[in-house]
């Protein structure tokens, strides 16, 4: 564990780096208390840092994925070895559709080849994921901003910044990008628990971008959406479904609801690696459910009894009737349903 620059404004670090041979990620866990570079040298620490939540949000958990199959590869690029570090990796957190899409991919691309030449083609792959990624942010973000339109008052839920998905970003960095565009843009930051990617990774990142934010209990957010002072909520997603049901945070279906009852739009934005057309609805989408001790505990201090029984969905499923659009690197889907899903696929 290497300490990096202490907390200051500017360019975050990268979530992520890669040199090529050896995998370096920033510690999503200490943010914003410290900003620690941990190095993963085998597919199984990628594994153990994607399911500890040390790197986190779905493009991201893609991207890192893509780089364990990579080192695997180099280790040992015999079938059965690539075989236990795919499933290794596909097994360290079940919703976010990006990590198996990933695996496989990176997969695929070391078994098409012959033994000696797998290393190779292992990285290849997992490097063209990571550029992928970053020219999908930059287009998703073009294309959302279009979808905001005239909203500047705008509510975030989670974390979809660098942090959540590399240099390209989600649906933070088109909030970034109005800020840039519009002087009155301002963003509510729903603080997230139970492990609050919000309050500790969102408002470090606005932070560094000097943008205008406020940071809200997430029990707050319907009352301001009612209240009137949101235009627009934008979030991003871990899995959709082919009828566009949308699988996130949980508490983002509170958040859909309350908009739709205020009649504000509600807009998904991610990779269309996020939606896995094989679920015909998000009744199929396996939620994880994480440890008690995330809801037990907030901000290192313990909340209820030690003992306390707990239900910990890390996420919940909003009905594709209550998104107004859900933006990817290849279009809009808008209405969300199974034609303008299905049209955003290859
Ligand atoms: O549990 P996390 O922190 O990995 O959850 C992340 C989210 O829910 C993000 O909103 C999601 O991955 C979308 S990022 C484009």
């Amino acid at each position: 564990v290497t300490p990096a620059a202490p907390a200051r404004a500017g360019a975050a670090p990268p979530p992520v780096e890669w040199d090529g041979r050896r995998l370096s990620v920033l510690d999503q866990r200490v943010i914003p208390r410290a900003e620690l570079v941990v190095e993963l040298a085998s597919a199984s620490d990628v594994a153990n840092a994607i399911r500890s939540l040390v790197v986190r949000g779905a493009p991201l958990i893609g991207v890192v994925a893509g780089y364990g199959m990579a080192i695997a590869a180099a280790d040992d690029p015999g079938d059965d070895a690539l075989a236990a570090a795919a499933a290794a990796l596909r097994s360290a957190r079940p919703t976010a559709a990006n990590l198996e899409w990933a695996v496989d991919r990176v997969l695929a691309a070391a078994l098409a080849v012959a033994e000696d030449e797998r290393a190779a083609a292992a990285r290849g792959e997992a490097e063209a994921i990571e550029a992928e990624n970053a020219a999908a942010g930059a287009a998703m973000v073009q294309r959302a901003v279009e979808v905001l339109g005239g909203a500047r008052r705008l509510l975030t839920h989670c974390n979809t910044g660098a942090l959540a998905c590399g240099t390209g970003g989600s649906a933070l960095t088109v909030i970034t990008a109005m800020a840039q565009r519009h002087p009155g843009v301002h963003v509510l930051v729903c603080e997230t628990r139970p492990v609050l990617q919000g309050a500790r990774l969102t408002t470090w990142e606005l932070a560094r971008e000097g943008m205008s934010h406020e940071l809200i209990v997430d029990g707050a957010a319907a009352g301001l959406i009612r209240a009137g002072e949101v235009d627009a909520v934008v979030v991003g997603f871990d899995r959709a479904a082919a009828n566009g049901d949308v699988a996130n945070k949980v508490g983002t279906y509170a958040h859909a609801l309350a908009a739709a009852a205020s009649g504000i739009p509600f807009v998904f934005v991610g990779p269309t690696s996020s939606i896995d057309a094989s679920l015909s609805s998000g009744d199929q989408i396996a939620i994880e459910e994480r440890d008690a001790a995330e809801v037990r505990w907030a901000g290192g201090a313990l909340v209820s009894l030690p003992d306390t029984p707990v239900r910990n969905p890390a996420f919940d499923v909003t009905p594709a009737e209550l998104v107004t659009a859900l933006v990817t690197e290849r279009g809009v889907a808008r209405p969300v349903n199974r034609e303008t899903i299905a049209a955003l696929l290859p």
